[in-house]
């Protein structure tokens, strides 16, 4: 991650209820790994709409606030598709390393979704780690990912 910029190295997290033991988890093992984190919640088992929680996380990133995202909710779907409403934001759903590795180096993806009813934690920690750390790659890919953020909704 830019360790040079405003927000940078920052870790905005977030879930809704379906996911948020998963994100505790995720949690302790990020702090642990030396990440800063910034919760934007939900903070217990009660139900809250996933909606909510990818706005937030989503303007955090677009912000500068954060440098990178990460949200889950039950399927990891529905969270993503909250966040990528939001500019400048590219939130991929991994259930997988090598779609979490090619989203950063092709799509320069800045939020990572994961659905905490379909992805092991320990699959989910192989993956996260790997988003976290593999760079963009730049070049060939820069045109088309600043075609994706031309794209106005309609
Ligand atoms: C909540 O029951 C569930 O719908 C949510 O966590 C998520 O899977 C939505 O995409």
């Amino acid at each position: 991650m830019d360790v040079n910029k405003e927000g940078a190295g920052m870790v905005g997290i977030g879930s809704d209820h379906a996911a948020f033991d998963f994100k505790e988890e995720i949690k302790i093992y990020l702090l642990d790994r030396g990440f800063d984190l910034k919760d934007f919640g939900c903070h217990s088992r009660e139900r809250i709409d996933y909606p909510l929680i990818g706005e937030a996380v989503a303007r955090a990133v677009s912000m500068g606030r954060c440098e990178r995202g990460l949200i889950f909710c039950g399927t990891g779907v529905g969270i993503s598709i909250a966040a990528n409403k939001i500019k400048n934001v590219r939130a991929v759903v991994c259930s997988e390393p090598y779609s979490a590795k090619l989203s950063r180096l092709h799509n320069n993806t800045n939020v990572l979704s994961i659905g905490a009813r379909v992805v092991g934690i320990e699959l989910a920690k192989m993956i996260i780690d790997i988003w976290l750390e593999t760079p963009y790659e730049g070049g060939r890919h820069q045109k088309r990912v600043e075609m994706i953020n031309a794209l106005k909704a309609e």
